[in-house]
């Protein structure tokens, strides 16, 4: 067997071996909507401790276990009735859960913590693998930790293509941020991570109070204040002017700026017409583009806070963060 198979089209064949390589304990990247994880067999430990190694990541840092479909879910966490509307409006979808597991999930998987995190990807090559592997994978977002998070195949290959043994490319993530993550506590629902799933479509959903944590207490290990850092510094400004322009600086607009531009080092738009689902999607990528011009600092400019927008701000105060 080569060591890795590094890029592959994410065709049947590929999809198949994947699988395979799964089943045998590898490592494996592949595309969901949100961003591209790197699985391993979920209820394999020593599959599971590779992730941790190669993203070098901190083994306090529990990760995400990937399921083919809800009806499974029974096998591998209790599920109170709002977990089960959650799962009923959202799965597939951007919505991780977290539940309290039962004994089939390694305790390596939820870093020791009585809860595991569980979703149903809606990307046709995650399903598909699922299925094919027949098993919950485990999967972080293929990114070495702290890093900005993976978009495009291109991205985890320069990360870690020669650390794992095979990259699903199965083009860029439509919805480009990661999965909203929920815990039930108490009646309400408590975000652990804003994401594209908003906190208004999870009240109406359930009907539960929805709590966002405030201020700079860590309820989750994910919540650490720097995370999805590029190494650029970025410092975020509500509007990016005309006084701002400076040659050795990339910009990051929200929408069309109306000034002369050409005199900054690079620039990226998120969307054209101020659409937040559109700037979702293209963030890591313009953060991961303007990251690699070697420019003195990236100025990003603030979207409005509401829906989406909660999401992309917290991602961005993350990237700031020293
Ligand atoms: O969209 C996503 O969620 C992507 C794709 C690949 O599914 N995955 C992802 O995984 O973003 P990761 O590991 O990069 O982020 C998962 C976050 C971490 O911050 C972790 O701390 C938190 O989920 N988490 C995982 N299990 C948890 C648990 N049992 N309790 C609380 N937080 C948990
Ligand atoms: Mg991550």
């Amino acid at each position: 067997m080569p060591s890795s198979y590094g890029l592959r089209p994410a065709d049947t064949n590929s999809i198949m071996l994947a699988a395979e390589l799964l089943r045998q304990g590898g490592l494996v990247a592949f595309p969901t909507e949100t961003v591209y994880g790197l699985g391993a067999a979920a209820c394999n430990p020593e599959a599971v401790a590779r992730i941790f190694g190669v993203k070098q990541r901190p083994t306090f840092d529990p990760l995400i276990v990937h399921l083919a479909e809800a009806t499974v879910v029974q096998e591998f966490a209790e599920v109170s009735p709002t977990a089960e509307k959650l799962m009923q409006a959202f799965w597939p979808g951007p919505l991780t859960v977290v539940l309290p597991k039962t004994k089939t999930i390694p305790d390596i998987v939820t870093a020791g913590l009585p809860n595991v995190a569980l979703r149903v990807p809606a990307h046709p090559v995650a399903l598909f693998l699922l299925r094919a592997a027949n098993m919950p994978i485990a999967a972080p977002s293929a990114n070495p930790f702290g890093r900005l998070s993976p978009t495009k195949a291109e991205h985890v290959m320069k990360y870690l293509g020669d650390k794992i043994d095979l990259v699903l490319d199965g083009g860029a993530c439509e919805r480009g941020l990661e999965s909203t993550i929920v815990r039930l506590k108490d009646g309400q629902l408590e975000i652990l991570r804003p994401g594209p799933v908003t906190p208004q479509q999870l009240e109406q959903v359930t009907g539960c109070p929805v709590v966002m944590p405030t201020g700079d207490k860590i309820t989750a290990p994910g919540m650490l204040k720097s995370h999805y850092a590029p190494r650029t510094p970025l410092r975020i400004v509500d509007k990016i002017t005309a006084g701002d322009v400076d040659p050795h600086k990339v910009a990051l607009f929200f929408k069309q700026p109306t000034f002369d531009i050409s005199n900054f080092a690079a620039t990226r738009l998120l969307s054209a017409g101020g659409d937040l689902i559109v700037a979702a999607a293209n963030l890591f990528s313009a953060l991961h583009e303007l990251d690699s011009m070697a420019a003195q600092e990236i100025l990003a400019e603030s979207v409005p806070e509401t829906g989406l927008g909660i999401a992309i701000m917290n991602r961005l105060r993350k990237a700031a963060a020293k």
